[in-house]
């Protein structure tokens, strides 16, 4: 949700700034500016659109200067438009701001500014704060004091950076609730909303805390709390590299993370399967094993695809383990007063770990006493690192806004914590080792499925041009089915719905005629002879019927229109399995009507807004 860039040094900022706000496309990509000082001139270039076309500005005008700050949009206040777009200047352009966040009292502080005589001219929230920072400096303050008066009249939430061409020796940094790291460099230094516009400048890097605020120098940097009181920030070193962040000869990042998934899975379970003990080693939950076994019930929050995820977790925890599970939208769940007792755990599942919604409900979770876990992919991200415990999904930095290897990585982490629990509850020796075997070989059974790609296009080629799609599964694949629907819908903008099999016959069959594509998932498990009977039912209507079935199953080709033959495997690892075909699907249908898989319309990747 927006990306944000600075440089301050000695080098040109302008494509250090440009490079890294493309590498930060995906959090926002409807508007995009960078302003500039050099010799305490202002210099700011804004566009609708992309990065490449700001880019193209910025050529044109031969900018040159060792400090300045970029923005990739997405909008929340005001549509995207130039003026609506960042950077924001107060009346003489000599205080330039950049903004990710949502500041919720900006009406009331626009009324007041406005009373004092300052004057507005885009529609959004984040131009209150540089004209209050404005207001401090007229009154005679710094810039640091005026940006930290400022932050204490703002409610809301903010990961700002300020620059002056009356100190144009500094890029003042805050922090709340929105992402803000540091690149320390030698003699240079960065700033970003997350480390993937860092990574190929420094790796050392300084993660602000919320109610932090930060003086950032070309050769050094002080932090502070708001309230004034002097902080010391310990400098971490990335383990990540450049080429995480690259395309690798795919043509698209969605394309890459999908073909990844065979590595992305054996690096989320590396290390951390035992196979004489028949369990798995969870190094982040070891410190809190015996509150999590106890515990009377689980809850699991997550947004998007995480949720779907958490569902999926909720059919593994109550089948080993016994516990009662509910799965739960972090945004519900932090506004309706949930009950929550000490003895739950309540796991957070998030890719990025900024999501604003998870973070808030996490926040809460934490508040009333319960044991609180994060299972996250990036690594010091606020949820990973504001949790009690948790487990990493080590897939990878995922940069296509659609998640594919994030999902089957947070499947194999809370099929790892299934059996390390599972194995402490009643499951045996032998039944833990035939886990084991089963889990080993799924990497290689995804790659049998992406072996499958050419195939999979060819029936997309067939349903690309359809409005409505509907995804049918039980059980375990339930969960699935809403994944693939979310997928489908996320890039390509066909309306699809995901249903538990049997419940389509309780309103969705009556939009089933000859051009309403059914996907089933059908694998030869305990509930195939149901599914089969839902089957009939659709065919009986005429519908098209895609079916995600077992390699040996060859009943299911005289019933359905297109069959996708994947391996199986155990049930609680299934959905490993049956929704790679369905991701490939998507991205094959979104593709063929030229749409843009990789930065859908209207989505961000990280959500860090309410
Ligand atoms: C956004 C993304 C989704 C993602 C969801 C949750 O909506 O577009 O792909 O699933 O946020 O994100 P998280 O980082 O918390 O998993």
């Amino acid at each position: 949700m927006c990306g944000i860039v600075g440089y301050i040094g000695k080098k040109n900022c302008v494509p250090i700034i440009i490079e890294g706000l493309k590498r930060l496309e995906y959090r926002g990509y409807d508007s995009a500016g960078i302003a500039v000082i050099n010799e305490a001139k202002s210099t700011v270039i804004k566009n609708k659109g992309k990065v490449s076309l700001l880019e193209k500005s910025t050529e044109n005008v031969n900018l040159n200067s060792p400090l300045g700050l970029g923005h990739t949009r997405w909008a929340t206040h005001g549509i995207p438009n130039e003026i609506n777009s960042h950077p924001h200047c107060n009346h003489d352009q000599s205080i330039m701001l950049i903004h990710n966040g949502i500041i919720e009292n900006y009406q009331v502080l626009k009324t007041m500014l406005i009373k004092s005589g300052f004057k507005f001219i885009s529609d959004t929230d984040s131009e209150v704060i540089v004209h209050l920072i404005d207001s401090f400096v007229h009154k005679g303050y710094g810039l640091f004091k005026s940006v930290r008066f400022a932050l204490n009249e703002v409610e809301g939430t903010y990961g700002i950076a300020v620059i002056s061409t009356k100190e144009p020796d500094k890029i003042i940094v805050a922090k709340k609730g929105s992402p803000l790291v540091i690149g320390i460099g030698e003699n240079e230094n960065y700033l970003a909303s997350d480390v993937n516009a860092l990574i190929a400048h420094t790796k050392h890097v300084v993660y602000l805390e919320d109610g932090e605020i930060a003086e950032v120098y070309a050769d050094r940097f002080t932090a502070k709390t708001i309230e004034d009181e002097d902080i010391q920030k310990e400098i971490i070193e990335l383990t990540m590299n450049l080429d995480e962040i690259d395309r690798g000869g795919y043509p698209t990042f969605m394309l890459k993370e999908i073909m990844e998934q065979p590595d992305s899975v054996t690096n989320s379970m590396r290390g951390r399967l035992i196979f004489e003990e028949g369990t798995a080693k969870l190094g982040g939950l070891e410190a809190v094993l015996n509150k999590l076994i106890h515990s009377k019930r689980f809850i699991i929050s997550a947004c998007g695809t995480s949720w779907h995820a958490g569902l999926v977790g909720e059919y593994m925890f109550e089948q080993f383990l016994r516990i009662p599970t509910e799965v739960e939208y972090a945004s519900e769940f932090r506004y309706r007063n949930p009950i929550i007792n000490e003895d739950d755990t309540i796991f957070f599942i998030s890719q990025s770990g900024e999501t604003a919604d998870t973070l808030a409900a996490m926040k809460e979770a934490k508040r009333k006493g319960a044991l609180v876990l994060g299972i996250c992919n990036v690594v010091g991200s606020s949820i990973a690192r504001e949790s009690d415990g948790g487990v990493y999904i080590h897939a990878g930095p995922e940069i296509g806004v659609a998640s594919t290897k994030a999902f089957t990585g947070q499947l194999t982490v809370l099929a790892l914590i299934t059996m390390l629990l599972a194995r402490k509850k009643d499951m045996s020796l032998a039944d833990g080792k035939a886990l084991y075997n089963e889990f080993i070989q799924i990497p290689e059974k995804i790659n049998r499925i992406l072996a499958l790609n050419e195939q999979i296009e060819k029936i997309a080629e067939e349903f690309k041009d359809s409005n409505n799609f509907l995804y049918l599964g039980r059980g375990y694949n339930f969960p699935v089915a809403l994944e693939g629907a979310l997928k489908l819908k996320e890039i390509s903008y066909i309306h699809a719905e995901g249903y538990p099999a049997a419940e389509m016959k309780h309103g969705p069959i009556a939009l089933v005629d000859e051009n309403m594509p059914v996907v089933f998932i059908a694998p030869k498990d305990s509930t195939y002879d149901k599914i089969v009977s839902n089957i009939q039912e659709i065919k009986a209507r005429k519908g098209r019927i895609i079916a995600i079935a077992s390699e040996h199953d060859e009943e299911i080709d005289k019933l359905v229109d297109f069959t996708i033959k994947i391996p199986d495997t155990v049930r609680i690892l299934m959905p490993m399995l049956t929704v790679v075909p369905l991701q490939l699907l998507a991205y094959h249908i979104a593709m063929k009507k030229g749409l843009n898989v990789d930065q859908p319309r209207n989505l961000a990747k990280s959500v860090t807004v309410e």
